[in-house]
């Protein structure tokens, strides 16, 4: 029930000019994405313009090391995601020598492209019609067809995507996935939805219901968790101590000393400075952090790097820990 010509119509007159629209280039296309999945196109804008300067083809991206990255993309979150970037990258430099693969099995195959990211690139780039569901995707199709299941449930989801996919089987690829995306953030959006503008609300199921706020469904989250940390900003000369995160979360990146309130510090202190306590939100949990100067009574622990407090900028910091300093 939704027409695709419209649809297409209505984003060839109403499309932004986004950066990553300039060009086709399957590279561009897959950078833009995997920032995009996790964070919105303003913030992307400037980040992917600085991305594409530093990086202009996917061997120089192949050749760069994981510092560096980060400190381009640092203060975007999710790092894990260019982690995979630059290895995707190193594959595609190996077997690949430096030419973008084009095909679905060999695209999705690469570090860090799901069904989504494979779906877009192969649309985008190659106009072929594999569908990429993200939320904008869900939005619009629950409303249009009146779909009231709960979208945090996976099987739930199969159902639009099955949707998304015999839409883009009857549509120009490159230009359906964008346009459904792009209903979904200018008029189809999450709240105030401006149905008035938009091409298909003639069978729009919720327009016509008057159901718009209450779809798409998506049950409660649990609560987040918070981990209280101690955090120590260690004075010694002119110099701060950093650690390289080796966890999970923030991987790759630099983070002052941090030790968990029940944990035992392993070394004697005096502290010179209480800076009081900072809070960091992310998806899953919330750190709160004690942060304090201090100076060492015992020595320092090996695992971390003594930094000249005028470079600590050029190291790539978690944004928890970067607004202590800032
Ligand atoms: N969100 C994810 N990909 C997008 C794109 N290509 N255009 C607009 N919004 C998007």
């Amino acid at each position: 029930m939704i027409n695709v010509n419209q649809l297409e119509i209505w984003y060839e007159k109403n499309k932004r000019d986004l950066p990553f629209r300039e060009n086709k280039n399957p590279y561009f296309i897959w950078v833009s994405e995997i920032m995009l999945q996790q964070t919105q196109v303003e913030t992307v804008i400037p980040y992917f313009n600085k991305f594409i300067k530093k990086y202009p083809t996917i061997k120089s991206l192949s050749q760069t090391d994981e510092d560096t990255l980060f400190s381009v993309i640092q203060g975007l979150g999710y790092y894990r995601r260019f982690k995979n970037m630059l290895k995707a990258a190193k594959t595609v430099h190996s077997e690949y020598k430096d030419e973008f693969p084009s095909t679905y099995q060999e695209i999705r195959k690469l570090a860090g492209i799901g069904e989504y990211t494979a779906g877009a690139i192969m649309s985008i780039a190659y106009n072929k019609p594999f569908a990429a569901t993200d939320g904008n995707v869900i939005r619009v199709i629950a409303r249009t067809y009146d779909i009231k299941d709960d979208m945090r449930i996976e099987k739930n989801k199969k159902q639009i995507k099955l949707i998304n996919q015999q839409l883009i089987d009857a549509a120009i690829p490159k230009i359906y996935t964008q346009a459904i995306m792009e209903l979904g953030a200018l008029v189809c959006r999450p709240v105030n939805p401006a149905c008035e503008d938009c091409p298909i609300h003639g069978t729009c199921k919720a327009y016509i219901l008057n159901k718009q706020n209450e779809l798409p469904y998506f049950s409660k989250k649990k609560n987040k968790k918070t981990i209280k940390y101690h955090v120590f900003l260690i004075e010694d000369d002119n110099s701060l101590y950093l650690r390289k995160r080796t966890e999970r979360l923030l991987g790759g990146m630099y983070e002052f000393p941090q030790f968990e309130e029940n944990e035992m510090i392993p070394f004697d202190y005096e502290v010179i400075e209480d800076k009081g306590t900072y809070k960091h939100v992310f998806t899953h949990l919330i750190w709160e952090m004690k942060v304090e100067r201090i100076k060492l009574k015992s020595e320092p622990l090996t695992v971390w790097l003594k930094i000249n407090k005028e470079l600590i900028k050029d190291y790539p910091m978690a944004t928890a820990h970067k607004k202590i300093i800032n």
